[in-house]
């Protein structure tokens, strides 16, 4: 055997491994979900104006903290942030439905949530979702405000009463001051909320509906 028939081997072989490690890997949907947040992360596009990677992960976190069986989000995007709560989900037993108006971004966030294995959680709405949400009846677990400033104060005041007692609503962009000013108002100063700002340049908002307390 040449030297170089020698090195082609030992290539091979290891070339073999690491598909034998990928593939047990892929086989569990944790890992085939995160294989696509890391793809997306790894080729970043401005224009789809997703979370970082820090605020996904919190997301998911507080997600799976709550045990959230409900999740709304208002901005889909390419699903990016749709997949940290998926991650949370799968442990959960719980859904995401999720609002877009862009047609280009809805195909690739079902391509997304279809590579990812999750397709059979998420409900995409299509259209506008100040519409839309008018649908929404059951309580919500988790509420997440990821889309167009100004109409914050308004995906508030309809779906906060659907928010349940111990529920959270998360917002994003919050460093954006002057356009969400009337929304960082409305979740600090009502004493049936607690609200702390977190996340890359605290632009997380983190609001709880605290449980009525009943001696009070
Ligand atoms: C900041 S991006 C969402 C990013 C996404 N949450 C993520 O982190 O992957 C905001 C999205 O909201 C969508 N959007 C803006 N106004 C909307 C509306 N009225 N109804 C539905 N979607 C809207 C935009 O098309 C855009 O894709």
């Amino acid at each position: 055997m040449t030297i170089l028939n020698r090195a082609t081997s030992r290539l091979k072989k290891r070339t073999n491994n690491l598909h034998t490690n990928s593939s047990s890997n892929t086989s569990s949907q944790e890992n085939k979900i995160k294989q696509i947040l890391e793809s997306i992360d790894g080729n970043r596009q401005e224009k789809m104006h997703n979370v970082p990677m820090e605020d996904g992960k919190l997301i998911c976190i507080l997600t799976e903290s709550i045990k959230a069986k409900n999740v709304v989000e208002i901005g889909t995007s390419n699903g990016y942030s749709g997949l940290w709560f998926c991650l949370a989900l799968r442990n959960t037993g719980g859904r995401l439905i999720t609002y877009e108006s862009n047609q280009q971004k809805i195909a690739l966030a079902r391509e997304n949530f279809k590579e990812a294995g999750v397709d059979n959680m998420v409900t995409i709405v299509e259209g506008d979702a100040h519409k839309k949400t008018a649908n929404i009846k059951d309580a919500i677990d988790v509420l997440f405000i990821d889309a167009d400033k100004e109409g914050y104060i308004n995906y508030f005041n309809k779906l906060s009463p659907l928010v349940r007692p111990g529920g959270l609503i998360l917002a994003h962009n919050m460093d954006m001051r002057q356009r969400v000013q009337n929304y960082i108002e409305a979740v600090t100063n009502d004493p049936a909320l607690e609200t702390t700002f977190q996340g890359q340049n605290q632009g997380l908002g983190i609001t709880l509906k605290k449980r009525m307390n009943k001696q009070t």
